[in-house]
């Protein structure tokens, strides 16, 4: 698809929006769907009304795109935008200059978590939406809920608790949450940061949570989503003990991270943390190009700027070991959500047309299986699908990851994560433009 350098990246080519809803049914499939996988990939990103400039590709209205496998079969695809107040038009900031949490695009990623399904967007509230994508409304949680939520909120595997965070412009910066498994909000608790930045996602570990205060700053001057890099903010990794007490905060090279890989514990205590790691220069970079004030450069580019980077905090010492994993650019980390805050070997990632399984249990580097789209482009997120019976090895299931096709459309691609094999790709009616998040709402639950 050729580029227009005149528009935004974020309403051109294979970003740019879709005008509708549409469904599906019956869908073509190259190669053989799983029988195994009985459930439906969901996946969101931001969509602007047509003829709409939403400003910053993170800020468009929500628009869930579904897929729907059963019995080796593609049954349906549909998209539905969230229906969102945003979207009717309320404003954010309301006439008394307080925040209306329900008016926010719902549009970074959706999760399951005690029965319902949520689209998420870091400023704001939760809205719920039917296993058709249909929209039932704002959640905070019988009210329990006074912050913004995370887009990338963690389910511990063992718990069933929901671990996330609210991070705001004004005090207090930061809040995390804990929902039970049965979805109550149980745990709401402050934590004190230099300032308001911007905070996309955490990590959790057996024992604690881990906050990343890195250096893009709130700045209202700085347009549609409001933060840039700032040298003189500094940069620190916060481990908060779950069962209280205070947060340990570990100077780190100046660096920005939209997404972590995961984090554990090791045997000698040490918080390990695996991210895509943008420097100074890169996250400039991405952030001019996302903004759409610098369209110049292929869009593919900005995703050639983040590196898996491993921190090794210590508490015994306080010091902080940070250990380059890959030099390829890499973005959307997925796991094995069985291994989340446990040590695990595998982490998956998307580059420019190639997905990319890493072995992370080197202690120097990450090696990397490889797999070549071809003539296909733009891989969305990878997300692993487990095998769904006892004693399945941590990579044994299958990655979903919505492509670019040779001819401007959309596939749903599905690899054997054990080799990164090809086995079916899901042809969609029409292009998926480039989005965020997904997850895998299996039958069973
Ligand atoms: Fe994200």
């Amino acid at each position: 698809m050729t580029e227009n350098l005149t528009r935004p990246m974020y309403l051109d080519g294979h970003y740019a929006p879709v005008p509708d809803e549409i469904e599906a049914y019956d869908l073509p499939v190259t190669g053989t769907l799983p029988p195994e996988l009985a459930g439906r990939y969901f996946r969101n990103g931001p969509n602007p009304l047509p003829g709409e400039d939403s400003g910053h590709w993170f800020v468009g209205h929500g628009m869930l795109h579904g897929v729907r496998l059963r019995g080796g079969r593609a049954e349906w695809y549909r998209n539905r935008w969230v229906r969102t107040r945003e979207l009717e038009g309320h404003p954010f900031i309301r006439e008394d200059f307080t925040f209306d949490r329900t008016a926010n695009p719902a549009n970074t990623h959706v999760i399951q978590h005690a029965g319902k399904i949520m689209a998420l967007c870091e400023t704001g509230f939760p809205y719920g939406v039917t296993p058709e994508l249909a929209t039932i409304g704002p959640d905070d949680f019988a009210g329990k809920l006074t912050t913004a939520m995370t887009a990338h909120p963690k389910q511990d595997p063992v718990t069933g608790e929901l671990h996330f965070f609210g991070y705001g412009f004004l005090p207090p910066y930061l809040t995390y949450h804990r929902l039970s498994a049965s979805g109550e909000l149980v745990e709401s608790r402050e934590i004190e940061v230099p300032g308001p930045t911007m905070m996309h996602d955490f990590a959790i570990t057996e024992h604690h949570a881990v906050f990343l205060d890195l250096p893009m700053v709130f700045d209202l001057e700085a347009g549609g989503m409001p933060f840039r890099w700032d040298d003189g903010y500094g940069a620190r990794i916060g481990v908060m003990p779950l069962a209280g007490g205070p947060v340990a905060w570990f100077e780190v090279e100046p660096a920005f991270v939209f997404h972590v890989g995961n984090a554990y514990e090791d045997a000698g205590g040490r918080v390990v943390v695996d991210g895509c790691r943008y420097d100074r220069e890169a996250i400039n970079g991405v952030w001019t190009q996302i903004g759409g004030t610098g369209h110049t450069a292929p869009k593919a580019a900005a995703f050639l700027a983040a590196r898996l980077h491993r921190w090794t905090l210590d508490p015994a010492t306080g010091t902080n070991t940070e250990t380059p994993l890959d030099d390829r650019g890499v973005e959307f980390p997925t796991l094995n959500d069985a291994q989340v805050g446990r040590a695990g070997r595998y982490l998956y990632a998307v580059s420019d047309g190639e997905i990319i399984k890493y072995d992370t249990a080197g202690r120097t580097g990450a090696a990397a299986t490889v797999y070549d789209m071809g003539t296909r482009a733009n891989p969305g997120e990878a997300e692993f699908v487990p095998a769904a019976h006892g004693g399945a090895a941590e990579d044994e299931g299958w990655l979903l990851s919505i492509t670019g096709t040779a001819d401007g459309g959309s596939d749903l691609l599905v690899l054997d994560a054990r080799d990164l094999s090809f086995q079916a790709a899901v042809h969609l009616p029409r292009r998926v433009p480039a989005g965020f998040h997904g997850n895998w709402i299996p039958d069973a639950s």
